[in-house]
């Protein structure tokens, strides 16, 4: 029996993977951590949180005292950290507080490990949730990147999580913590907070707003279904090896344009095989028999947009046995209808936080801004 610190498990992974863990090891004992920033959500963990078995601690990872009493109270056996400020175009638009969260946070968290497990750390591991995104852009020629690609993150947030995947390697190094790190692709699936490219095109879409495609819409991401993504850490808990780091990936390359134009082919899809779905969301285009590409449109690219991610997880496969296994479409068509069947959870959301950044990025409400872009 282990126990678990989960850092931002309100969030979109984090709390896929707080519930992924219950599933799969239902003696272990989890505490969530997390700020409830704009992204954290009680909503998607609530029904996790029995008090016993996983506990949810409002708390902020750059609370030093607060992180270390936390570390004081429990014997943590490991540490997952997903807390993290987590969009590139926030980060375009207000990053202090990315390097607040995801450099400082991450540092804290090593702290009060280090100092925790000091007398010992057999059975310890400091887990560290990064991203493909400190590789920087690849050509559409060049091969997928493996861990030894040479960081080259191109956006503040990129920049803010290559410093907190070299902090980690350094804690190692250094202090001999035993940590490890994962390097993973674009997730997608249910809890994805609708600022995220694919949450945000559905909930646009049922909502009858335009679909903003940034740029010529060519940027190409590799899609890592989430409950893959969970896998794939367990994986690395279980079997990693101390101080390595591995790639996880999708294996799905597609260019934005042709996701978005999958996305309004399975919402056409199920509205045509659901009548009921018509009612629901009458501002869909396939409420009333059009399709819903009709939405798509193009607007002002993201400034220092990538071009194009790619992860080979060979090492993940040849060392720990795991590969994604969720297709693109399947994963979809998955996503599309937990957000059908979940609007309770995004209508909240809808009208509070989502509506607060539209309105900071886009300068005006929601309706009107996306369309006219
Ligand atoms: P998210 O934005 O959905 O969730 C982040 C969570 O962290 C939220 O619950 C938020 O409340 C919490 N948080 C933020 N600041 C905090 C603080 N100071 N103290 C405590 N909690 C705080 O993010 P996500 O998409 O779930 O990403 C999780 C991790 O995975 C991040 O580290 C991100 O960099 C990494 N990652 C994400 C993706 C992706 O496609 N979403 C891909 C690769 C890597
Ligand atoms: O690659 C991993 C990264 O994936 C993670 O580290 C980040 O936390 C996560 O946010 C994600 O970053 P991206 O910038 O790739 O994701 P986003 O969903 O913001 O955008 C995906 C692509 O879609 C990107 O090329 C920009 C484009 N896009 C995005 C939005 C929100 C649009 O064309 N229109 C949009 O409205």
């Amino acid at each position: 029996m282990s126990t678990l610190l989960i850092t931002g498990g309100a969030g979109f992974i984090g709390a896929n993977f707080a519930a992924y863990w219950r599933r799969s090891r239902p003696a272990d004992r989890v505490v969530i951590l997390d700020a409830l920033t704009y992204a954290g959500n009680f909503d998607s963990i609530s029904a996790l949180c029995d008090g016993e078995y996983c506990r949810f601690v409002h708390g902020d990872i750059c609370d030093a005292a607060a992180v270390q009493t936390l570390f004081q109270e429990h014997d943590f056996d490991m540490v997952v950290h997903f807390a993290a400020e987590s969009h590139v175009d926030r980060s375009i638009y207000a990053s202090q507080v990315f390097t607040r969260t995801n450099v400082q946070g991450t540092h804290v968290l090593l702290d009060a490990a280090l100092s925790a497990w000091k007398s010992s750390f057999e059975g310890r591991r400091f887990h560290h949730i990064s991203t493909d995104e400190v590789f920087g852009s690849l050509a559409p020629e060049e091969a997928p990147w493996t861990e030894l690609a040479r960081y080259d993150p191109t956006s503040p947030y990129a920049a803010s999580k290559a410093a907190s995947d070299f902090l980690v390697r350094s804690y190692a190094h250094t202090h001999g913590l035993p940590v490890t790190i994962t390097n993973c692709s674009n997730n997608y699936g249910p809890y994805q907070f609708p600022e995220k490219l694919i949450p945000l095109m559905i909930l646009n879409a049922l909502t009858g707003q335009k679909l903003p495609i940034y740029g010529d819409g060519g940027n190409i991401r590799d899609w890592l279904y989430v409950e893959d993504h969970c896998a794939a850490i367990a994986s690395v808990l279980d079997r990693g090896r101390q101080g390595e780091t591995y790639n996880v990936g999708g294996g799905h390359q597609i260019p934005n344009i042709e996701l978005v134009g999958q996305l309004c082919d399975t919402i056409g899809r199920r509205f045509a095989e659901d009548e009921g779905l018509a009612e629901r969301f009458p501002d869909c285009p396939a409420a009333s028999g059009r399709t819903t590409r009709s939405l798509m449109t193009f607007v002002r690219d993201r400034p220092g947009h990538d071009r194009r991610y790619a992860i080979c997880a060979d090492k993940l496969a040849h060392e720990l046995g795991f590969r994604a296994g969720t297709t693109l479409a399947d994963g979809l068509a998955r996503t599309v209808d937990w957000y059908l069947a979940n609007d309770a959870w995004w209508r909240r959301i809808h009208s509070g936080a989502y509506r607060e950044w539209v309105k900071l990025h886009y300068g005006t409400e929601p309706k009107r801004s996306l369309a006219s872009l």
